[in-house]
């Protein structure tokens, strides 16, 4: 397969993100894209703000701004955001775009003249005060399960159960605190995926190379039976329940669900992408126009495995229509603060906006890639985020490259040199860099973030060994062609860090590339090229750039830790 899709999660547009979010989908998804295009694949990176539902509508009223444009203003937030992150999507869409609004439409009438969706009465929490429905999160109360007070109508957060509205006791209007509710009849949608539950068994069973992750919580639904779902609210704000811009007859106040909407945006996002720039959207998600030979890879936390391994199969494989399905999917567990959540009503935790005003983006995307919640939770601490910027990138990457090429400018003539042979260390350092370029390239096409940062690190590391027997400093004194195959060797290892660090670092790789005359130069070295250490042109001029990484003060450790553990609730 020669072209890849990738899509990421899509934020919710209710504010700035938090490292958690970065680290869970739209990061990694990233390192894939960047490494995926440096091996010439034709790569498309899909990402868009998730901007209906109840959290858009909250948190528009809490900023007392509109919400079409509090949403407006959001995605513009959060996409210079991303791109100071160096996530370098083909598009950042939206999912109030008219292209989503429209496929959404489209779904839910092909769905349906598949005999998969029914109009049912459901019961649902009426507010007398504020006249009208509350769905999900406009209804707070007592969680029937663990009793915690502020359960919201979807979802308990303290003991996590997802709920309907009317499981609440005591259940009052987060729109204006009135307990004076009652539960009335309103008409919706449904979904029917205990019609799909044999299909979409028969789809997982073949999805050979899923992570178990993904597959384990695919298989647990499958197995406790599909139930029917409700796809759309009583809402204003959402794609509005119509056909070819007629209402819905009974359905004029209502708009589809959230999360029916969300998945489509991956494909309507293209469309947008396609409309900006000529490009052909359907070659990438129908395979009745060519998306046969995409791969398809999505990134996302562990929280949305069902809606991306059940829901939305359900309305892709039940349309009946040839859209392309997920190949593989990667499942992150939450990265947390110490050992509790990011919150941003507490001010716990860092997001992406403090992180950059803190630090570049380089040394946070080091951090949370070599430290990636993949196996289990884990807990960012300031102690280990200050190990890795350094031990890893000051004292391994940034010493080496700062220390061969001001070794080369002080004692050489600041050019690659020529002259000399290789010798057995040579030969050693190039076998060894070239079984750890096979392992990086495996472990990043496996989507083994942590192994692939550990292959990285080692690849630097070597470097350092290498200088460190091979010692110019000593050999130049007696022996210049001896000194020059080394420095010669080194600087072409300063080169391939570049090009090998650049999915990770890409903000410093550049730094590096350019110190070497190879900026621009992002192919993905083979590992089994017998030139990788003697590569660059001899007689370039090369310069040491100015310090790469600055290393993390304990002061600012402790200051940083006060300042970002947030306040009690
Ligand atoms: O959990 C979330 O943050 C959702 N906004 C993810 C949506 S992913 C997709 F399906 F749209
Ligand atoms: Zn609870």
């Amino acid at each position: 397969m020669s072209r890849i899709l990738i899509t990421s999660a899509l934020p919710y547009i209710n504010g700035i993100k938090h490292l958690g979010n970065l680290a869970g989908s739209m990061l990694p998804a990233d390192v894939f894209a960047r490494f995926q295009r440096a091996q010439g694949r034709d790569t498309l990176f899909i990402c868009a703000t998730d901007e209906h539902g109840t959290p858009a509508e909250l948190a528009a009223a809490a900023a007392g701004q509109d919400v079409a444009d509090y949403c407006a203003e959001q995605h513009q937030l959060q996409k210079d955001i991303a791109l100071r992150f160096g996530l370098s999507f083909d598009w950042f869409g939206r999912s109030s775009s008219h292209q989503n609004r429209d496929l959404t439409q489209h779904f839910a009438s092909v769905l349906e003249g598949q005999g998969l969706i029914e109009e049912r009465v459901d019961q649902m929490i009426y507010s007398l005060a504020d006249k009208r429905f509350l769905p999900d999160r406009y209804v707070e109360g007592t969680c029937p399960k663990c009793a915690f007070e502020k359960a919201r109508g979807d979802q308990c957060d303290n003991c996590g159960s997802l709920l309907d509205p009317t499981d609440l006791i005591n259940p009052y209007s987060t729109i204006s605190g009135s307990r004076d509710i009652e539960v009335r009849d309103t008409r919706h949608l449904y979904l029917l995926q205990s019609k799909m539950q044999d299909r979409l068994r028969t789809w997982i069973d073949g999805r050979k190379d899923w992570p178990q992750l993904a597959k384990s919580i695919a298989n647990k639904h499958l197995d406790e039976g599909l139930i029917d779902r409700g796809i759309t609210r009583d809402l204003v704000w959402g794609v509005p329940v119509a056909k070819d811009g007629v209402a819905r007859p009974g359905f004029e106040n209502k708009v589809f669900y959230v999360w029916f909407d969300a998945p489509v945006e991956y494909i309507a996002a293209t469309q947008e992408w396609a409309d900006a720039t000529g490009g052909d959207w359907k070659g990438w998600w129908r395979t009745d126009a060519g998306a046969d030979d995409v791969r398809y890879v999505e990134f996302m936390g562990k929280d949305n495995v069902a809606f991306h391994t059940v829901s939305f199969p359900a309305t892709l494989l039940g349309s009946g229509e040839p859209w392309k399905l997920v190949d593989q999917l990667k499942a992150f567990n939450w990265l947390n603060w110490y050992g509790g959540k990011f919150s941003t009503s507490n001010r716990r935790g860092v997001f992406m906006d403090a992180a950059l005003d803190l630090l570049p983006p380089d040394l946070w995307r080091w951090y949370l890639i070599a430290n990636a919640p993949e196996g289990s939770d884990t807990a960012f601490t300031w102690e280990q985020f200050q190990s890795a910027v350094n031990r890893d990138l000051a004292d391994v990457l940034g010493n080496f490259v700062n220390r061969i090429l001001k070794f080369n400018e002080t004692k050489m003539d600041g050019t690659v040199p020529d002259g000399g042979e290789p010798g057995e260390l040579e030969i050693a350092l190039l076998a060894s860099v070239q079984e750890k370029i096979a392992a990086l390239t495996d472990n990043l096409e496996a989507l083994e973030y942590r192994k692939a940062a550990q292959d990285l690190r080692a690849l630097w590391v070597a470097g350092n060994e290498y200088l460190q027997v091979a010692a110019p400093w000593t050999a130049i004194k007696t022996d210049r062609d001896r000194a020059a195959v080394v420095v010669r060797t080194a600087i072409n290892l300063v080169a391939l860090y570049a090009r090998l660090s650049a999915p990770f670092i890409p903000f410093s790789a550049a730094i590096i590339a350019e110190a070497v005359g190879e900026a621009g130069v992002t192919a993905w070295p083979s590992a089994s090229d017998a030139t990788l250490l003697d590569s660059l042109p001899r007689g370039r001029s090369v310069k040491a750039p100015e310090v790469l990484f600055r290393k993390i003060e304990d002061d600012q450790v402790a200051a940083w830790t006060e300042q970002f553990a947030g306040v009690e609730a």
